[in-house]
């Protein structure tokens, strides 16, 4: 079993600068050899150079369109042609970089004709269009864009969008408006803090991967930084207070492998600008050693 390591430090999904270090951040906290002490072959092909700069549209309020479609082609492909040969792990770079994962690997799940389902676990449902965002910033956007919703012009056309009932948010605490109108309508799953408060994480999240399995799925997982509680993960722009615990978070994670479904991980919005020393960084990398088989004693997989 292999897992490829494909670094995007795309950073133009928003304002505030310093994801384009995520991707070496990840690498000195160690990600590879703790992947390589887990029993996986760690195949890493390096950093995605950044798109040739393209001059941005000067009128309309998204930041940086030209240069983040530039991104979302180089994603996709890369995305595309990786989850072929193993396990890819997307080491972000913001949370703009989805809108290239995701579509690339739903255009492989269509071709073997199996569904790919979404696991977003973030403060945030990133479900704005290019229309409906107060901020302007794209990061808030790839799953709206991944579902094949309008108003994404320019971009590449979406070849295979996700059905919204295979999505599930963990983790919202931070939904915007049209955000809210648009999940209530679309059927996706959306777990917010509060249920969490009232029924534990495991809960929800066995449900969702019930139904992954059920139907046979493939499982891309999309893991924000800012999921976490700020207070144990400081090192992201869009921090918001009540976040999911450390064990919440590897609890998640733990249930992950054992279902032995989750078939590629974005991880986003790491800013080590931002850090204390490391700590996030090393945070993020534990918690895909969980995702990866780490455990305390080994317990019978588990059938979802
Ligand atoms: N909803 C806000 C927006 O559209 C915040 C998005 C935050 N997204 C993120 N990936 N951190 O701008
Ligand atoms: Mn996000
Ligand atoms: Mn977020
Ligand atoms: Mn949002």
């Amino acid at each position: 079993q292999t897992c490829i390591l494909i670094g995007a430090g795309m950073d133009c999904g928003k304002r505030r600068r310093g994801c384009i270090m995520g991707p070496d951040a990840y690498r000195t906290a160690g990600l590879a050899g703790t992947l390589n002490d887990l029993g996986w072959q760690v195949e890493d092909r390096g950093n995605i150079d950044a798109p040739q700069w393209v001059p941005d549209a000067p009128k309309g309020k998204v930041h940086a369109r030209e240069e983040c479609i530039a991104w979302t082609k180089l994603l996709a492909q890369a995305a595309e042609t990786a989850i072929q040969d193993g396990f890819p792990i997307f080491l972000g770079g913001d949370h703009a970089l989805s809108l290239g994962t995701v579509a690339g690997v739903a255009t492989h799940a269509a071709r073997i004709d199996r569904p790919l389902f979404v696991l977003w676990l973030d403060a945030h449902p990133d479900i704005n269009s290019p229309e409906t965002t107060a901020s302007g910033n794209l990061h808030g956007t790839p799953i709206a864009y991944v579902t094949g919703q309008d108003g994404f012009e320019g971009f590449p056309a979406v070849q295979s969008p996700v059905p919204a009932e295979n999505v599930c948010f963990i983790g919202l605490r931070s939904v915007d408006a049209p955000e809210r109108d648009f999940i209530i309508r679309s059927g996706m799953t959306a777990i917010d803090m509060r249920q969490i408060d009232e029924r534990g994480i495991a809960a929800p999240l066995a449900e969702f991967l019930h139904k992954v399995s059920a139907a046979d799925g493939m499982l891309h997982v999309s893991l924000d930084v800012d999921f976490l509680e700020p207070a144990i993960a400081p090192a992201a722009g869009t921090t918001v207070p009540g976040g999911a615990t450390f064990r919440e978070a590897h609890l998640v994670m733990e249930m992950l492998h054992d279902s032995g479904l989750v078939t590629s991980l974005d991880l986003v919005e790491l800013n080590p600008y931002l850090d204390d020393r490391g700590r996030t960084a090393s945070l993020m990398v534990d918690l895909t050693a969980s995702l990866f088989g780490r455990r305390v004693f080994d317990r019978p997989t588990r059938s979802y």
